[in-house]
């Protein structure tokens, strides 16, 4: 093991080769302890993969190539229309096959800041629904549940984290009994992190003896698949098929076997989940044919007159908003990430508000934005794969993410959508539900994932019970 001078030497060789020296000023003043946390932060940082990007992405803004031939993508409607009846039926049985026979696990990243929420912990740690408060972690794992007393075989679950959120993530499942899976069921690992940069292209310090480091962005979890070992534990295990998710979703189904099964029949390598846009402009990026190929582009890189067009019977042109749900081939990812791999996702700059340490080692909180950050974004992937597939599904039943402390995708309308859900499976079971002047029902209902999956799942269920009655008020759980 290296001491502290011979690291440090080695250090001030590396970064002189990359013009970083500068985050070594501080090393003079700075306590052993200090010294080792902030050699242990350059160790997190790519610096060969840093140097292009900061003449590329830092230095100077790369330019977006808006393409020129943007069309609508094919994609299957929710429900099939005349002539899918028998594809659908079949996919569902492969999918449910493939749940059988354990060959679909679950994948959640968890690794984001959640800035905008402003929850203190881990995101999946938020309590969210609408009776018991059981929080984001905790429905997933029932939703695992349901599906092993429905196809009889508990899928294997892996969590991404981010170092900032690993334990905390970690000891949370441990502190709850890992809700009912084993912990050797689930497998817990980090992404990786990129520095923020100042705009001429030094790497920022967030104190002295820090790095500004941040998570490397969702579709850092491909390459993370990799390098920690989850790709080898999926093949280890007989997993080839992934089903992706994020952690802020409390609708989310977290297998859906109707679409695994589509996505294997037609060799899809990655397949994507869509709802039909709010409004023109939502912040939902599109899914778009380019140049023949599945891309998703951001809904503010979608030229106006594209978001506004509409068809020859009026319905919206670009209509297929993404929801951040996706089912992924092993070996798709396995090819995106093998080394000297030809293709790689692309690096996305954003302009943010850093603290970073000024000349004399104070600590300067920025009012305005002062940094940039790359990040690397899932659907980023969708292009490079081969037969990829949009599915399109109903918001209502699966889409209700939770990303701002209030109004619109917050904790309120995420309960507010988990209630309206349940009283609609009831309703479609032939159970009334009593609802107020608003058309809201007039009762927080929760339905456990473990409990019942979806309406025709609960309908089975209900059929085994004595009948069931909704009281104004009066909260109802099916757990
Ligand atoms: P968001 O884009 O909503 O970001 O992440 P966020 O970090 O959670 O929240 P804000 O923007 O700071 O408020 C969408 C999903 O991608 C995951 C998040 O945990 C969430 O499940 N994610 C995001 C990662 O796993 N890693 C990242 O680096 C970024």
């Amino acid at each position: 093991m290296a001491t502290l001078p011979e690291r440090y030497t080695a250090w001030w060789q590396k970064l002189s080769r990359y013009n970083q020296t500068h985050l070594l000023k501080f090393w003079p003043a700075l306590t052993d302890v200090e010294r080792a946390q902030l050699l242990d932060d350059l160790e997190q940082v790519d610096f060969e993969l840093c140097a292009p990007l900061i003449e590329t992405h830092v230095r100077r803004r790369p330019a977006v190539r808006i393409p020129e031939h943007i069309e609508p993508p094919p994609s299957y409607p929710a429900e099939p229309g005349p002539g899918q009846e028998d594809l659908y039926a079949r996919a569902r049985r492969a999918g449910e096959e493939a749940l059988r026979a354990g060959q679909v696990a679950a994948f959640t990243v968890a690794g984001g800041q959640g800035t905008r929420l402003g929850f203190d912990g881990p995101k999946g740690a938020f309590p969210i629904s609408p009776v018991r408060n059981a929080t984001l972690f905790q429905l997933f794992a029932e939703g695992l549940l349901g599906l092993e007393r429905r196809y009889g075989r508990r899928p294997r679950w892996y969590i991404m984290t981010s170092p900032t959120n690993h334990t905390e993530t970690t000891g949370f499942f441990a502190a709850h009994g890992f809700f009912g899976l084993r912990p050797d069921e689930v497998v817990f690992f980090q992404q990786g992190q990129m520095p923020a940069f100042l705009p001429d292209g030094r790497m920022a310090l967030a104190d002295r003896h820090r790095l500004a480091l941040s998570p490397d962005g969702h579709g850092g979890s491909l390459r993370a698949l990799r390098e920690r070992g989850a790709l080898d534990d999926m093949r280890a295990h007989g997993i080839d098929t992934i089903s992706y998710f994020q952690v802020d979703n409390p609708l989310v189904r977290t297998i859906d076997p109707l679409f695994v099964g589509l996505h294997l029949l037609t060799g899809s390598e990655m397949s994507s989940k869509a709802v039909t846009k709010a409004f023109d402009t939502e912040k939902v990026g599109n899914f778009c044919l380019v140049d023949g190929r599945v891309t998703v582009i951001e809904y503010s890189d979608l030229p106006d007159a594209l978001a506004t067009a509409r068809n020859a019977d009026g319905s919206r042109r670009f209509d297929a908003g993404s929801i951040a749900i996706h089912v992924l081939s092993r070996t798709f990812v396995e090819r995106l990430t093998a080394p000297g791999a030809r293709v790689h996702l692309p690096w996305h700059r954003a302009e943010k508000k850093v603290p970073t340490v000024d000349e004399t080692g104070r600590v300067v909180e920025p009012t305005a934005p002062n940094a940039v950050k790359l990040e690397l974004f899932v659907f980023d992937a969708i292009p490079l794969a081969e037969r990829p597939l949009v599915l399109f599904t109903q918001r209502a039943e699966e889409f209700s993410p939770v990303k701002n402390a209030e109004g619109l995708d917050s904790p309120a309308t995420a309960r507010r959508d988990l209630v309206r859900r349940a009283a609609r499976w009831l309703e479609a079971c032939g159970v009334s539900v009593p609802r107020g002047p608003d058309g809201e029902p007039a009762a927080p209902i929760e339905i456990s994932p473990a409990f019942a999956l979806d309406a025709e799942d609960l309908r089975a269920r209900l059929a085994a019970r004595p009948p069931l009655t909704v009281e104004p008020g009066k909260p109802l759980l099916l757990a």
